[in-house]
């Protein structure tokens, strides 16, 4: 957190601790989910799921907390995950960063003012875009043509397009992108905030990147305002968990978290928050530790490939340097096949 004093205990998970007195009081609800803690769903689909399903599957208030949420158990979750990526709000959410990066979009500009954003946007930024009425102003990402794979565009290119659209109200810039390859976000943040712009990085692909130095730096270090994280993707949350962040005076939190509400479910899934606040907490505790040893295992795997014949392995080399991407996250590992006479999907 850069401006409140840390004093949140790390090692607790308000959602996991709410749920599980939730439990041991043994309330039953008059109220949904209609499969009563179990009771009432389908015996094979209790067989196939497990029970612990539907257990986890209560009420966010009304249920896990009160129905005047007096707990603040999500709040305290959400600070305490704040606090642990170095942001100074985040906002849980329970339809993926699909959700999220539309949130950030809608706070960011209003329907048919203009939003620069590398072309190389998932389809949810693109769906975000129609939906909320923005006009994208395309910033061309860093074409790599012997690979057929765009990196994150530059900062100068960001610098281009506001020179020429000096009205677009901030940037989005999606980092890492699922190759690994990732943007200078710091240089990026620096060419919008001159002119006072906001920057969003949709970092679904970045949940682990707070949490181990070898790593390409994490969008709130790097400067940037707001961004997105999947907690399914390089965390080990539920499928859907996405996470918020927010710094910095150029986005009012009240605003995003409305955009967040506008668009959002009002039956959040507890299970996700669940995921997602044990996420954190692990992450705090031994995620350091997993990295390593995560960051061992890619490189064995990296090696090995790499001795197939026919087969090469994407580095940093491959990846980074002038006109292509800025940072490497070595975890994905990218299997060039070019020199066999296959495609990717007929390996696959
Ligand atoms: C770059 C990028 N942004 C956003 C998303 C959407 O994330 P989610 O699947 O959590 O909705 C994805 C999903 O693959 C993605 O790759």
């Amino acid at each position: 957190m850069a401006t409140e004093e840390k004093h949140h205990d790390q090692t607790e998970a308000p959602v996991l601790e709410a749920l599980e007195n939730y439990h041991r009081s043994g309330e039953l609800a008059f109220t949904p989910p209609g499969h009563k803690q179990a009771r009432g769903a389908d015996p094979e689909v209790r067989r196939i799921l497990g029970d612990a399903v539907f257990h986890g599957d209560v009420l966010a208030s009304g249920g896990l907390d009160d129905r005047r949420t007096r707990g603040n158990v999500l709040q305290r979750a959400e600070r305490l995950m704040a606090e642990a990526v170095h942001a100074e709000h985040a906002y849980f959410s329970t339809c993926g960063s699909s959700l999220s990066g539309k949130a950030a979009m809608l706070t960011v500009a209003s329907p048919h003012e203009k939003l620069l954003v590398g072309r190389d946007a998932h389809k949810s930024v693109v769906s975000g875009l129609i939906l909320c009425g923005l006009r994208p102003v395309w910033v061309e990402p860093a074409w790599d043509p012997e690979r057929h794979l765009a990196h994150p565009p530059s900062a100068e290119a960001y610098e281009r397009a506001f020179r020429e659209h000096p009205d677009a109200r901030g940037a989005l810039v999606t980092s890492p992108t699922p190759y690994g390859s990732a943007a200078d976000i710091a240089a990026i943040a620096e060419v919008c905030h001159r002119r006072g712009r906001p920057l969003v990085v949709d970092e679904a692909w970045g949940a682990h990147l707070p949490f181990h130095p070898d790593l390409p730096p994490w969008a709130m270090d790097a400067g940037a305002d707001v961004c997105v994280t999947s907690i399914h993707k390089m965390g080990s949350g539920l499928e859907q968990g996405s996470v918020l962040h927010l710094q910095g005076g150029l986005i009012d939190p009240a605003d995003l978290a409305s955009r967040a509400d506008l668009l959002g479910t009002t039956s959040p899934s507890v299970l996700l928050y669940a995921g997602i606040d044990g996420w954190r907490r692990q992450m705090v505790r031994h995620g350091h530790e997993l990295l390593t040893r995560t960051l061992e295992l890619a490189g064995h795997v990296r090696t090995e490939i790499e001795r197939i014949d026919g087969l090469h392995v994407n580095d940093a080399d491959d990846f980074c340097g002038p006109g292509r991407a800025a940072e490497f996250d070595p975890l994905p590992v990218v299997i060039d096949l070019g020199e066999l006479a296959i495609s990717g999907y007929d390996t696959a």
